[in-house]
């Protein structure tokens, strides 16, 4: 079965079986299944930030768990429930027409809202962090559905118990957000959304404001995967001690940098640039144009395999230059 059309790098793998489960029932058979088979299984929402590198010889599933639910709180606050499978931009764009406040930083990003938890999905000033309140998840030992509140997914920067310890031991099959209903709490810091805002003419911008000028910006530098292959950030943006960070601003007074506790973060899209990758293509990968941060599989054609090289040169060239060793935010399989 090929999953070219099941991953946004467009990659073309092909997994030995492939399962859609629309419901938690379809899902347990899907494991059963797989478990008296003894086939591994792994678990693919919107595909969008993944990179496969080789051919999967077991069940890939893919969750189409669909449905979006509310329940007020108070005059200001809804609790809003979606279930893993819902488009994650179609959500917020939901979430925005009833008028409530608390993702609309976050819209366009790809992907399904039952992986958002995973990386800790963040844009602009906002991670998902600030509105979760808890996920439901199948826990694929003892198939017993358990609940996971905010504390216990222990977020960070693009991190979760579901890439550390508790990788490939849950499957989420929905999440529950805290939004507001109109106290909204503008968040434009971001000095690219001042700009945009200021563009349009916009001083008192509205949730839906700060939305469509997120989109505006997403969409005049980041590819669309649906255009050319891509699975956004492909890194994490390092941070690095004081004293190291230091060193390296002697050398690069110009380097952007933003305060991370004891740490300093560095925009690991202008560490790459600095070694002259931007828009750089290798066979069929390239490191985009207008964001270095973001590899893609230029011609359509690329193998996983490439796209992970041409990574590996990026990581090596960036560590020889800055001695900063990037880490790849995309999960490899
Ligand atoms: N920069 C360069 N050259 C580049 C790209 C960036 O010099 O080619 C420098 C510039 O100084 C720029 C700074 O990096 O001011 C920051 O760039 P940008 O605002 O594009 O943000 P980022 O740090 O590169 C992060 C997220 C993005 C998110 C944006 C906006 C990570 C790994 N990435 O990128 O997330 O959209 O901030 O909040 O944290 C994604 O994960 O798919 C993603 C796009």
């Amino acid at each position: 079965f090929s999953l070219k059309n099941h991953n946004t790098f467009g990659v073309d793998v092909s997994a030995r079986f492939f399962a859609e489960v629309t419901s938690s029932g379809e899902l347990l058979e899907a494991i059963n299944h797989s478990k008296t088979q003894s086939l591994p299984m792994l678990f693919l929402g919107g595909g969008s930030n993944i990179l496969f590198t080789q051919n999967f010889d077991g069940v890939v599933i893919q969750l189409d768990l669909k449905g979006v639910s509310e329940e007020i709180i108070n005059e200001n606050e809804v609790l809003v429930t979606s279930k893993a499978g819902e488009n994650w931009h179609e959500f917020v764009q939901y979430s925005l027409g009833k008028n409530y406040g608390g993702l609309e930083n976050l819209s366009l990003i790809p992907g399904n809202v039952g992986t958002s938890p995973m990386q800790n999905i963040g844009a602009y000033g906002t991670e998902i962090k600030d509105t979760f309140v808890s996920c439901k998840v199948l826990n694929l030992g003892t198939l017993e559905v358990e609940e996971f509140n905010h504390e216990k997914c222990r977020f960070g920067y693009r991190e979760s118990i579901f890439k550390r310890e508790g990788k490939g031991k849950y499957v989420i099959l929905e999440v529950t957000f805290k939004l507001t209903r109109k106290d909204h709490f503008i968040k434009t810091e971001y000095g690219a959304i001042q700009s945009e805002l200021k563009k349009s003419g916009i001083e008192n911008p509205t949730i839906q404001d700060v939305s469509k000028a997120v989109i505006n910006i997403r969409q005049s530098k980041l590819p669309d995967p649906k255009l050319i292959g891509n699975a956004g950030s492909f890194f994490k943006n390092p941070s690095v001690p004081m004293v190291q960070f230091l060193e390296v601003q002697k050398r690069y007074p110009e380097i952007p940098n933003y305060p991370n506790g004891d740490l300093v973060k560095i925009p690991a899209g202008w560490l790459i640039e600095q070694c002259g990758w931007k828009g750089k293509q290798i066979g069929n990968v390239a490191s985009h144009q207008l964001q270095a941060l973001v590899i893609v599989n230029a011609t359509g054609n690329a193998t996983g395999k490439e796209i992970y090289d041409f990574s590996t040169k990026i990581i090596d060239s960036v560590k020889e230059k800055f001695g900063i060793e990037l880490e790849r935010e995309v999960n490899i399989v």
